[in-house]
C-alpha cells in the first residue's frame, strides 16, 4: 500500500508511517521491556563505578555513539517536503509516462539542497542549489535531479570529482565552508573554460535565492521521451515557481545568514505550515529527435548550454503543490536516496557524458551513505508501485522474502513472468559505429557565447550585482595569477564586464583571446516546433 499521513493542516501527503513500535505507552529498551528508570546507571553503590551488566545503560550509549550516517558527498545541506504532484495531460502526445496523463494525481517527495557547504552550513550562502524530486509513480518512481541553475560546470562525468574537490574546502584549513570564493574554485573555472557559463549563473543573483519557493528547477540534461505510438522527441525538464523567481541581494543574505542560517529551510516548513504551500509548474522544452541530437546549433548534448525559451517555449505539463513537512528529517530527508536511472516507461536518457556518469555515481556512493545495498527498503524510498523482483539478502535486509526460486524462468514460483506491453522501454537508439576515444565533439568547444548571451539579457541592476559579485569573490584569492586568468576568461566574454571587475581589482584590462563570432541566432523554422504543443 502507499503510505501516507496527514499533516496538521489536513492534507494528505506520501510521509512514510510512523512505526507502530514508537508509540507504546510506556518507554521501553529496544527489545519491549519496561523501563523504570533511566537517569541513572547501574552501580557498585551510589559512589561506585557503573556495571558492564548494565545493558539499559550500553545499548542507549551504544546506539548515541552510531547515530550519524556520513553526510552526502556533496549537496550534504538540504531540506525536503512531501506534495502532490498533478498532470494537466498536455504531454501524452510526447510521451506515455502514465503520471503525466490529464488529472493524474502523483506523490512526491522533493530535497532542496546547496552543493557546497557541509550538513551545518548556512542555507543563504552563494552557491547552486539541488532541486530533486521523487515522484511515487504507479508505474516506478521516477526521480528528476536538477539543480536551480539550467546548466553545469563540466561536459564530462569523469571531470566532477575535480570541479568538486577545487569547491569544497581547501584540504588543508577547511576553509570556506561553504561557498565559492577561494583560489582553487577560480583555478578551476578559469582553466576549465566550459565552467565560465555556470560560473555566471553563480555569480549572478541566481546564486542566491529568497527562498526555495522562488526557485526555477532544472533537468539540465536533455532526455528522450516515447509516446504510445513509439515515436520519440527530445526534452529538457523545467520548474516553474508560482511565486516567480526573486532573489536575496548579497547584504540580505549575510544578515539573513547571520541572524537565522536556517532562512531557507525555515521558510520552507512555516510556509507548508502556515497553509500557504509552495507551488511549481513542470514543464518541458520538446525538440525534434533528429540524427545530430542538435536543435537551432545548439548541441543538447552538451549540458553546458541552454536551450532560449524564446526558440523553444517552456510548456506546462503539470503542477506540483508542496504540503506535508517530514515527520523525522533523519528518516526522510537524510535517507531519502535519489537517482537519475529510476525511469517510468516513457522517459529515457540520452548519451551526455554527465548524465551517463551521474548513472552511475548515485547508487553507488549510497552503498556507502545508506549502509549497503538495501536502501530502496527504508520508507521514504519504497516505490508507491508494487516490487516483485529477485534482489536478495545483503546487509539491513528487511523484506522476508518468500519462494524459493529468485529466477527466471522458474518452475516452482509461478515463473516470475515479464510485463508483456506495461514494461520500461530501453528506447532503441542507434549507438553510432566509431571508434574509442577520450575526447569531446567539436560542437562541445564554444565556451563563451552562451555566456555572453546571459550577460547581455540582464537589466543594468543584475548586471552591476554580477560585476559586484565577481569583484568581491575573486578578491579574495591569495593567487595574483589566478585572478588575472579569470580576468581573461571575462574579457572573453564581455568587454564592459571585464573593465568593471579588473578595474575593481586593480588589474589591467586584457584583450580577448578567442573570436567573437559564435552569437547563438534565433532559428524561426526550428522554434516553431514549441508552439505546436497542445495549450
Ligand atoms: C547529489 C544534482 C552532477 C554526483 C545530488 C543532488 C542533486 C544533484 C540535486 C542532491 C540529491 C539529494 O537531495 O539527495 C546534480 C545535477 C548535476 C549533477 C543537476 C548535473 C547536471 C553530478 C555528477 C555526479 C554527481 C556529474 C558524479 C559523476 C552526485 C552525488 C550526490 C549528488 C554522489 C550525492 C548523492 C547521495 O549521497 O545521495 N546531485 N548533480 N552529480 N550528486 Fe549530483
Amino acid at each position: 500500500d502507499a503510505p501516507e499521513t496527514v499533516t496538521p493542516t489536513g492534507a494528505a501527503t506520501g510521509a512514510p508511517k510512523i512505526s507502530k513500535s514508537q508509540q507504546g505507552a510506556y518507554l521501553t529498551t529496544s527489545q519491549g521491556a519496561r523501563l523504570r528508570d533511566t537517569d541513572h546507571s547501574l552501580k557498585a553503590g551510589p559512589r561506585g563505578p557503573i556495571l558492564l551488566q548494565d545493558h539499559h545503560f550500553r545499548e542507549k550509549i551504544t546506539h548515541f555513539d552510531h547515530e550519524r550516517i556520513p553526510e552526502r558527498v556533496v549537496h550534504a545541506r538540504g531540506a525536503g517536503a512531501h506534495g502532490l504532484f498533478t498532470a494537466y495531460g498536455t504531454a501524452t502526445d510526447v510521451t506515455k509516462a502514465g503520471f503525466l496523463a490529464k488529472g493524474k494525481q502523483t506523490q512526491v517527495f522533493v530535497r532542496f539542497s546547496t552543493v557546497l557547504g557541509s550538513r551545518g552550513s548556512a542555507d543563504t550562502v552563494r552557491d547552486t542549489r539541488g532541486f530533486a524530486t521523487k515522484f511515487y509513480t504507479d508505474e516506478g518512481t521516477f526521480d528528476l535531479v536538477g539543480n536551480n541553475i539550467p546548466v553545469f560546470f563540466i561536459q564530462d562525468a569523469i571531470k566532477f570529482p575535480d570541479i568538486i574537490h577545487a569547491g569544497k574546502w581547501h584540504p588543508d584549513r577547511e576553509i570556506p565552508q561553504a561557498q565559492s570564493a577561494h583560489d582553487t574554485f577560480w583555478d578551476f573555472v578559469s582553466l576549465h573554460t566550459e565552467a565560465q557559463h555556470h560560473t555566471m549563473w553563480n555569480m549572478s543573483d541566481r546564486g542566491i535565492p529568497r527562498s526555495y519557493r522562488h526557485m526555477e528547477g532544472f533537468g539540465v540534461h536533455t532526455f528522450r521521451l516515447i509516446n504510445e505510438a513509439g515515436a520519440t522527441v527530445l526534452a529538457k525538464f523545467h520548474w516553474k515557481p508560482k511565486l516567480g523567481v526573486h532573489s536575496l541581494d548579497w547584504e540580505e543574505a549575510q544578515i539573513a545568514g547571520g541572524v537565522d542560517p536556517d532562512f531557507h529551510r525555515r521558510d520552507l516548513y512555516d510556509s507548508i505550515e502556515a497553509g500557504a504551500f509552495p507551488e511549481w509548474e513542470l514543464g518541458l522544452q520538446v525538440f525534434p529527435d533528429t540524427e545530430d541530437e542538435t536543435f537551432a546549433g545548439i548541441d543538447l548534448l552538451d549540458p553546458t548550454k541552454i536551450v532560449p525559451e524564446e526558440l523553444a517555449p517552456v510548456q506546462p505539463v503539470g503542477r506540483l503543490v508542496l504540503n506535508g513537512v517530514p515527520t523525522n528529517f533523519h528518516a526522510e530527508v537524510e535517507q531519502v536516496a535519489f537517482h537519475l536511472g529510476h525511469l517510468p516507461p516513457g522517459i529515457d536518457v540520452t548519451n551526455d557524458p554527465l548524465l551517463q556518469g551521474r548513472l552511475f555515481s548515485y547508487v553507488d556512493t549510497q552503498l556507502t551513505r545508506l549502509g549497503g545495498p538495501n536502501f530502496s527498503q527504508i520508507p521514504i524510498n519504497r516505490p508507491h508501485a508494487p516490487v516483485n523482483d529477485m534482489l536478495r539478502d545483503g546487509l539491513h535486509q528487511h523484506a522476508v522474502h518468500g519462494g524459493v526460486a529468485p529466477y527466471r524462468p522458474n518452475s516452482l514460483d509461478g515463473g516470475n513472468p515479464f510485463t508483456t506491453d506495461t514494461g520500461f522501454v530501453d528506447i532503441p537508439v542507434r549507438v553510432a559505429e566509431s571508434t574509442k576515444v577520450r575526447e569531446n565533439p567539436v560542437s562541445f568547444d564554444d565556451h563563451y557565447s552562451q555566456v555572453r548571451l546571459f550577460w547581455r539579457s540582464m537589466s543594468p541592476v543584475e548586471k552591476e550585482h554580477i560585476v559586484r559579485a565577481y569583484t568581491f569573490e575573486l578578491a579574495k584569492c591569495y593567487e595574483q595569477a589566478i585572478k588575472e586568468r579569470q580576468v581573461q576568461c571575462l574579457a572573453n566574454i564581455d568587454p564592459v564586464l571585464c573593465e568593471q571587475v579588473a578595474t575593481g581589482l586593480g588589474l589591467p584590462v586584457p584583450a580577448p583571446t578567442v573570436p567573437f563570432d559564435a552569437e547563438v541566432e534565433p532559428s524561426p523554422a526550428l522554434s516553431q516546433i514549441g508552439g505546436e504543443w497542445p495549450a
